[in-house]
Formats: structure tokens, sequence, C-alpha cells
């Protein structure tokens, strides 16, 4: 990878993330930085091309971010979206006022095809719809500035400086309802710029494994493995990079899927060269967990006692070199939320479950993240480049306490079994039906229910499970799944056939709200 990069400055807006992965949709790396980053330090960085994201504020709110005069003197294109368009504006002398009409969602758009971003748009017209969200517009355009695109309410829809390479849009091309939107950005990053965008993961591959090499030196890596897509891409780099030199340490904690546990150790030992080291350790969580029925402090012993099996194993090992860890971006961002003068920002760095609070009588040489500038996806090409089985890439989200917060009621070691096993069925059953990737989660519950049951002639008060499939597009509302009924049915007399103790199955037909995801 050369060292082409774009840096988004965030103003708090909605779509910060998403303008980031359309940049490298467009073949272009980029960061996302916070509006105040010194310009001193944006110089150092020397970014090609500098996106202004959107914002909740208006230019003339006393708390609302600016940003200084200096950066449109550095000689680097930039685009300006919604609030960095009239910030824009604003900052280089032009006006701006309230809407006497606000534009939210679908607008008619005219755009004058002698701007970059419209003409050399492949196939774009000279009106299409664009996805508007302000109150504000920009009234009076500053000056050596023009006019490239307008709707019925907003005169300034577009406009630009072609010698000073600084362009503003008051739309929101990153959202998929701006029809043309990706290729106005592509053109921005390209011709305007004059990115190559050719940057793809396999220079991320190349690139981080130098990186990591040249960091480790003849030191050690330890990394705490969970069987989940971030740790086990991030075991993938570093042993590319420096194989035996690294340490992965997977805590089962006998709470995983049938046959995890053995799939990720049988993963990582054939076809990854590392020391790996399993610690089975479910009696030990089981112990902790006799007698408790109340969700979170289940989640809080799970969490616990993971962590402590975790630092054990390391202090027995000798903590030595590196710590690694499978932080990815998102983690490390906190979006704006809207609030006032950029405080919801990114680049809050959170705490999170991917990123660990070690111990203080635990001294590593650094901490490593190889992981920590890509989004989840990028992640999981990352690891289909890598080779890491499509099963594990693909994973489809697993709650960090595991099945703990899948049975209700106490957990033991038998409901554990029947869980596994009739969680085992679906998903096959699942597999098999050809729709599984039309679902975001699939899994079963074992309630802490029995019901009466006929078998043979026998009467039976045996376990009812409970089977959820959703479909979302972001986890924080979902929709249950029209599962054909013939796959239910199936799914319905394997689990009580196949599955001891098990004489009934109901399907979850709840949404989220009211529902959530999982039970507990
Ligand atoms: P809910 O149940 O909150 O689930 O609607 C939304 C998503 O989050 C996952 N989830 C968890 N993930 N630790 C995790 O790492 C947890 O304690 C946890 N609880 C829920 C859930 O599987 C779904 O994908």
């Amino acid at each position: 990878m050369d060292n082409q990069l774009c840096i988004v400055l965030d103003f708090g807006g909605q779509y910060n993330q998403l303008i980031a992965r359309r940049v490298r949709e467009c073949g272009v790396y980029c960061e996302i930085k916070r509006y105040d980053t010194p310009i001193e330090e944006i110089k150092k960085l020397a970014p090609m091309g500098i996106i202004f994201t959107g914002g909740p504020n208006s230019v003339y709110d006393e708390t609302s971010p600016h940003i200084s005069k200096e950066i449109f003197d550095l000689n680097i294109p930039i685009l300006g979206i919604c609030y960095g368009c009239q910030l824009m504006a604003y900052t280089l002398g032009g006006k701006v006022e309230s809407c006497t009409v606000s534009e939210y969602g679908k607008t008619d758009t005219y755009y004058d095809k002698s701007c970059v971003l419209f003409g050399d748009n492949e196939g774009m017209p000279d009106k299409a719809v664009s996805w508007m969200s302000h109150t504000d517009f920009v009234s009076e355009l500053p000056e050596g500035f023009v006019n490239a695109a307008h709707t019925d309410n907003c005169p300034q829809a577009a406009f630009y400086n072609k010698e000073r390479r600084l362009y503003a849009v008051q739309f929101h091309p990153e959202v998929s309802h701006t029809e043309y939107g990706l290729g106005m950005l592509g053109s921005f990053l390209k011709n305007v710029c004059g990115f190559s965008g050719d940057w793809a993961m396999d220079d991320f591959i190349d690139s981080t494994v130098t990186k990591l090499r040249e960091q480790i030196g003849d030191k050690n890596v330890i990394l705490g493995l969970s069987g989940g897509v971030d740790s086990s891409v991030a075991a993938g780099l570093l042993s590319r990079a420096v194989g035996k030199q690294l340490t992965c340490v997977f805590v089962d904690q006998g709470l995983m899927r049938k046959n995890e546990g053995d799939f990720v150790e049988e993963t990582f030992t054939k076809l990854f060269d590392m020391n790996f080291v399993r610690v089975n350790c479910q009696k030990q969580f089981l112990e902790k967990l006799k007698g408790v029925t109340d969700p979170e402090k289940k989640r809080k012993i799970i969490g616990t006692e993971f962590y402590n099996v975790f630092w054990d194993k390391i202090r027995e090992q000798g903590a030595t070199g590196f710590f690694a860890q499978g932080t990815i971006y998102p983690d490390r961002i906190e979006s704006g939320k809207g609030n006032a003068a950029g405080q919801g920002s990114t680049a809050v760095i959170k705490t999170h479950h991917n990123m660990v609070e070690k111990p203080s009588d635990i001294n590593f040489d650094g901490t490593i993240e190889p992981l920590a500038n890509l989004f989840k996806d990028e992640v999981r090409q990352v690891g289909e480049k890598l080779g890491i089985p499509h099963d594990l890439v693909w994973r489809q989200p697993f709650p960090g306490p595991g099945l703990g917060v899948r049975i209700i009621g106490e957990i033991t070691e038998e409901k554990i079994k029947i869980l596994q096993d009739a969680d085992a069925v679906f998903r096959d059953e699942i597999r098999k039906s050809g729709i599984e990737s039309q679902l975001k989660q699939f899994f079963a519950v074992l309630p802490d229910v029995h019901t009466v049951g006929v078998m043979g002639d026998h009467r039976t008060y045996d376990h009812l499970i409970a089977i959820r499939a959703i479909t979302t597009d972001d986890f924080m509302t979902a929709d249950w799944a029209r599962i054909p009924y013939d796959v239910l049915a199936r799914v319905s007399n394997r689990i009580c056939n196949e599955v001891d103790h098990v004489n009934r199955v109901v399907y979850d037909i709840t949404s989220k709200p009211p529902g959530t995801v999982e039970w507990e």
C-alpha cells in the first residue's frame, strides 16, 4: 500500500462511519479524526483529501464545532457535506440562514454537470434524487465559488471553487438514497484529489505484516482468542507475521455452541503457525454459576471469570513481549450522537469487550491492535484472504456470555448439553434449507420450562426448546424471520426425536422492540 490518505473530519454527524466506509469502497484508505485535530497534526499526516462530515448544529450556535480558516489554505482538496458544507461557506465569508422549508429525506435535485462531481459521474442525469437532512442552508456563496446544484427549496445544494479544489454538497452523497452519491465521492477522490483508488485488502495484509514484523522483532506476542471473528483474524495476521512467536490463549468456558471449541482449536493448530493454548474451564465456571438465576449476575460472573482465567494463564506463561487484541475500528469510535459542539465527535475511545483492561501486575512491552483501523466487513475480507474457514469468518454474532444467556435460570452441565444439541439441529436444518444468508442470527433457547407431552404410550414431562431467528440491519431493531413452515416442522420433529429430554418446540415470533434478540 502506498501512503495515500484521506481524512474524514468529524463534526458529530450520524453518518460519519458511513462516509469512511464509502471512501474505502472507492479504494481509498481513510481515517476519521475529530474536527478539532490541530492543523499541525493534519499537515503531518499529509492527507491527499479531506472530507468535512455533517453535524447536528447550526454554525451560529454558541457551542457549534468550528475550524480554523487555515485548513482551507493547505492546498488540500476539501469536500464539505451538510453541516460541513455550511461551515465551509460560513468560514470563507458566505452566508448561512435558517430554511423557510426544511428538507428531510429524498429530494429532487438539479445538477450542473460542468462540476466534476456530477459531470464525471457515469450516466448521471441532470435531475436525480438526493438525501437531505437540514434546517439551515447556504444563502450566499463565498467569493470565488460557483453554484453546482439546487432543489426547489435549497438554492445552493452544491457549490465549488475549482481553483482552490474546495467542494461542498448540502445533501448526503454517502447515503444510498442519494442516487449517484458513491460516484460523486469517487469523482472527488480520484478526479479532484488524485487518489489512485487501488487501496485493497491485499495491500493491507502485506503492509500490516511488514509493520508487525518490524514492531515485534524477536519478541513474543500473546493474544486472547475468543473464537469470534475479530480475534481470529487478528490471530491469523499475527501468525503470518511472526509464526511461533505468537501464543494464542483460548479460554473455553464450555458455553460455546456444539463442537465450537474443538473447531476453533483445530482451525488454529492445523492451519496456522503459532502456539495454541486451550484452557478448558467449564467446571470452574459452573461452580461459580451454581444457584445463580439472575441474568445480569450470570453475565457478570461469566465475564469476570473469563478474564480471571485468562490473566491467570498469562501469569503462568509469563508475560513477556507484546499483548495483542482484536480491536476493530467501530470499537474505538463513539460516533456523534447529535449533541452540541461535537461532543459526540468520534475518536473518543470507549471501553468495549474487545478492549481489555489489563491487571496492574502484568506488564507487557506494549499493546498491538492489527485491525484497529478496519470495519467489520473489511475484517471478514482479510480473514477470507488469510484462509480462515468461511464458517468462522462469517460467524453470526454470538454473545460474550455464550449459551449462558440462552439458558434461562440456573446453568447446569445437563442443560448446556440439551441446548447445544437442539441448537445444532436448528443450525443444520437452516443450512440445508438454503435460507441461512437471509438470517442475521438464529439460535435455540432453553427456557426454564417443563411441559407435558406424550411419547409412545408414555406421558412425558420434559424441557421446552424455543427457537429464534431474526432479520435486521443493525441489531437495534429486528424482525422475526418468516421461516417456511416445512423447515420449522423439520426442526421441531428432529429436536424432539434427537435431543434427549425435550418434548416441545416453539418458535419466537416477537420483533425487537418489544423483545430483545436474546432472551436474557
Ligand atoms: P439484544 O438481546 O440486546 O441483542 O437485542 C442485540 C445483539 O447483541 C448481542 N448480545 C450480546 N453480545 N454480550 C455480547 O457480546 C452480551 O452480553 C450480549 N447480549 C446480547 C445479541 O446476540 C445480538 O446480536
